[in-house]
């Protein structure tokens, strides 16, 4: 691992600064040892980190969109030449398999590649005038000082995904990554530093506690626009402290995704998709399947295949090739897993593969049984290698079933009725939908949710518009 990557401070104006001599450790959760010490930044230097990029915002914005797009190529493409060595770090500070990592580098990147070029085609209207002594003109502006709130379970991605499409468009940035990963965010940061993004347009605030930052960012008159993914629970506490400043908001927030197989499902590319989904990231992603609902006439097919398949997979520390579920994030996580287990049980439920944590930082791999609607995770987010199986009956029970939750953010469905994969997919309240097909995220596709799953979107040509204002020019007494 190339340990010049990494910094151990906050990145402002250009510069690696601290403010006192307050740190914090970052550990490895598939051992719980200590791999660094950074200092942390905390309210000062968010503060600090806002002013600079409001500071370098004009001449940012005034650039040409190519300018901004030939730096953003060539962070990209350092990050690519970098990736072994930041998959490294980041299997290292958050414990994802390697090849998951790797992947996920690629993932990132794919992002600042698709800005980059969206940001040139950023394209304003002519409206036909309603006078004939007027012309009617729409331009469209970057919103000014963004602030990225990014979450530890793609430490790397859910910077660029948020990042790429603000620089491209003309913003200044301050990110705050998760105080569980700060080490991957400095990496990128110094790559784009080597890119040549000037002083003051890419800003990296670490601290140990995010209320303090968070606060900065939402009372702040000078952040135009906050994109956070992380618990609905934050994403509310953002958008009330945010009321005072009337900041826009774009939120990635919890999920409850559902994943129906109805009789008519390929029985074994439906098994295959439900474990992308749901192991993705030891589970801990917020579109990973939260529940499993089968037609009556399959369930048993389907389960017998899904445990067989599930048993399989090899659990332990991300640097081993062959292990596909690495270690959960925190002791916390684990014994927040284990109670949807507990409470499972307590209701009926029967464990039919997996069920235990092995020592301090990984959980099986595991499946319930004859999940009902008095069960924990029929409300709430597991966020972990845990997967309920639940039967239906009917088309109209199954779609039920599955919008009977306060979350919409992704959903699946497996079967090869093109007339029924239509209308469910129509009917299913979610801002994503698979088709016969468990993996769905991507650079070229909008990512977000709908209810309590929160705002906006994420990639594809839709993820630039969140940070563009949109100006009406009238041109009058045209003779
Ligand atoms: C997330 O879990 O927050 C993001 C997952 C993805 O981009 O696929």
């Amino acid at each position: 691992m190339n340990k010049n990557l990494i910094f151990d401070k906050s990145y402002v104006d250009g510069l690696w600064v601290s403010e006192g001599d307050l740190y914090f450790d970052v550990f490895n959760p598939s051992n719980n040892k200590k791999i660094a010490r950074v200092f942390d930044g905390g309210s000062k230097i968010a503060k600090k980190a806002v002013d600079a990029a409001n500071n370098a915002f004009s001449s940012w914005s005034n650039k040409t969109a190519k300018f901004r797009s030939e730096i953003l190529e060539k962070w990209c493409e350092l990050i690519i030449e970098n990736s072994d060595d930041l998959a490294e770090i980041m299997t290292l500070e958050c414990g994802k398999p390697i090849k998951e990592s790797k992947g996920e580098v690629l993932y990132g990147a794919s992002f600042i590649k698709w800005f980059a070029e969206e940001g040139k085609r950023i394209y304003g209207d002519i409206i036909p005038s309603n006078s004939v002594d007027k012309r009617i003109v729409v331009l469209k502006q970057p919103i000014g000082v963004v602030a990225a709130i990014t979450p530890w379970n793609f430490p790397l991605a859910m910077i660029t995904r948020k990042v790429a499409p603000a620089l491209a468009a003309g913003c200044t940035v301050v990110i705050r990554p998760s105080e569980e990963t700060p080490l991957v965010a400095t990496a990128i940061l110094h790559l784009a530093e080597v890119a040549g993004f000037p002083p003051g347009v890419i800003n990296l605030v670490l601290g140990k506690d995010p209320s303090p930052i968070g606060k900065v960012f939402c009372e702040s008159n000078l952040v135009k626009k906050i994109s956070f993914t992380g618990s609905t629970e934050v994403g509310k506490i953002l958008f009330s402290q945010s009321a005072s400043s009337l900041k826009k908001l774009s939120l990635e927030l919890g999920g409850n995704a559902p994943f129906i197989v109805f009789e008519d499902a390929d029985i074994d590319k439906a098994v295959e998709g439900a474990i992308n989904s749901k192991f993705r990231n030891s589970g801990q992603t917020c579109v990973c399947v939260n529940r499993i609902l089968i037609h009556d006439d399959i369930y048993n097919q389907f389960s017998l295949k899904l445990c067989n398949e599930v048993s399989k997979l090899k659990v332990g520390d991300g640097f081993d090739k062959d292990v596909k579920i690495g270690p959960m994030i925190n002791k916390k996580a684990i014994s927040k897993t284990n109670s949807f287990v507990e409470d499972s049980i307590k209701k009926g439920g029967e464990i039919l593969t997996g069920g235990n944590p092995i020592g301090d930082c990984f959980f099986e791999p595991t499946v319930i049984g004859g999940a009902s609607n008095e069960m924990k995770f029929s409300k709430e987010e597991i966020f972990g290698p845990v997967v309920p199986l639940y039967k239906f009956s009917s088309d109209e029970e199954a779609v039920k079933m599955a919008n009977d939750t306060i979350y919409g953010l992704a959903s699946y469905f497996y079967s090869k009725n093109i007339s029924r994969c239509w209308k469910v997919a129509e009917e299913l309240e979610y801002g994503m939908v698979g088709i016969n097909e468990g993996l769905i995220s991507s650079e070229v596709a909008p990512f977000g949710g709908v209810k309590f799953s929160g705002q906006g979107r994420e990639g594809s040509k839709y993820g630039i518009e969140d940070y563009i204002e949109i100006k009406y020019m009238c041109f009058g007494n045209i003779k």
